[in-house]
């Protein structure tokens, strides 16, 4: 049932060209520059006048949607808190009948997310739910939702999971700017069309799987490491560190670039390895700075670059080229690379990779 891969969490990272355009299809008509969202559309009107949005989520989820804030405040121009549901449930929290609160679970089970859902519906919100298992608690006890359509994920760590939510959010947020007017129909046309072609791109990503390979040996034996990543890099290098932590047991921090001089650059030396999201978007230069600065400091740099980059190359210990795609759309082909990492680090550290250590898939206590 591994389809021939040796762990499902491989087989479900080489699902995503397949596992993306699921959660696309009958959802975008890039012709027309429109994304249908039929589990949302009830709520189109009360999308237009909404003051905030609130996202509630944990783990990988609570990833997600940091994409989703980025994206939705992006395009749709509607200001958009993201909340750890463990925290949210407990903080007497400020909502009202004007917000809505959209909660993230693969599992639709997750204890957390679910008080928080209870906490907010109380309070008057309307809640959208993002899950991937149907019939879940979650899809149950919210107002409206819109299913991931990933598959079955059986590998702890989530993969396609996560890209799946990512593609959600995203498709919500062309949605509400839809509706809102915030976006032109003419930019609308020429995203939905890029969209379109992610899968594709997802596969050119998976390409690098052999070099990758080569990167993992190389990185194996270490004992931490950072990820640095800005704007929408930054939740994909918490995404990278977190599943180097939890499948290899490697220790790893995710911190958005410019806060490495805050504090953890004091942690650099030749021991470190700092990965790197460095595509060429809006924060290209100031992300090289970050490298000379890591490099400055014998720290080992392994970028995540946009294909045919040259300047990267020439100061990075460690390659891996991505293709060129729209600002809105990396966190969806930079997180493939890092999966690819950890995963081959872990096998090669021979843990269980499938079953981490104190893990399980879905936390139904909190
Ligand atoms: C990490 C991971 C966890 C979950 C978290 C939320 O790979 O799988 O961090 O993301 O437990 O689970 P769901 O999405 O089912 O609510």
């Amino acid at each position: 049932e591994k389809g021939g891969y040796d762990h499902f969490m491989l087989k479900e990272i080489y699902e995503q060209p397949r596992s993306i355009r699921d959660c696309m299809r009958g959802r975008i008509y890039p012709n027309e520059g429109k994304v249908q969202l039929g589990g949302i559309k009830d709520y189109a009107d009360k999308l237009k006048n909404i003051d905030r949005i609130i996202i509630v989520a944990c783990g990988t989820s609570w990833h997600a949607g940091l994409v989703g804030e980025y994206l939705i405040e992006e395009y749709a121009r509607i200001p958009v808190e993201v909340e750890y549901a463990s925290e949210f449930r407990y903080r007497n929290p400020i909502i009202s009948e004007k917000d809505i609160v959209i909660a993230i679970s693969q599992s639709g089970e997750t204890a957390d997310t679910m008080a928080a859902i209870e906490l907010a519906k109380e309070r008057g919100a309307t809640i959208f739910g993002i899950c991937n298992v149907a019939g879940s608690s979650i899809p149950r006890i919210s107002d409206a939702g819109v299913y991931t359509h990933a598959g079955p994920e059986i590998g702890v760590a989530s993969t396609k999971a996560f890209t799946a939510q990512v593609t959600v959010l995203t498709l919500m947020a062309f949605f509400m700017a839809q509706q809102r007017g915030t976006i032109k129909e003419s930019a609308l046309v020429s995203l939905l069309t890029e969209l379109d072609s992610i899968p594709d791109l997802v596969d050119k990503c998976l390409k690098a799987d052999n070099h990758i390979i080569e990167i993992a040996t190389a990185l194996k034996d270490s004992s931490n490491c950072l990820f640095l990543g800005r704007g929408s890099g930054f939740p994909v290098a918490l995404e990278g560190a977190l599943k180097l932590k939890e499948i290899s047991y490697i220790h790893a921090e995710g911190y958005p670039a410019a806060e490495m001089k805050h504090g953890p650059i004091a942690l650099i030396d030749a021991e470190m390895p700092v990965i790197v999201i460095a595509t060429r978007n809006s924060s290209y230069e100031k992300v090289i700075s970050n490298i000379q600065e890591v490099k400055a400091r014998k720290g080992i740099v392994i970028a995540i670059v946009t294909e045919g980059d040259k300047e990267v190359r020439k100061m990075a210990d460690y390659v891996i080229e991505i293709p060129d795609a729209n600002e809105a759309f990396l966190p969806l082909l930079a997180t493939i690379p890092l999966q690819l990492l950890s995963y081959h680090i872990a096998v090669m550290r021979g843990c269980n990779v499938d079953q981490p250590r104190n893990l399980a898939k879905s936390v139904t206590v909190e």
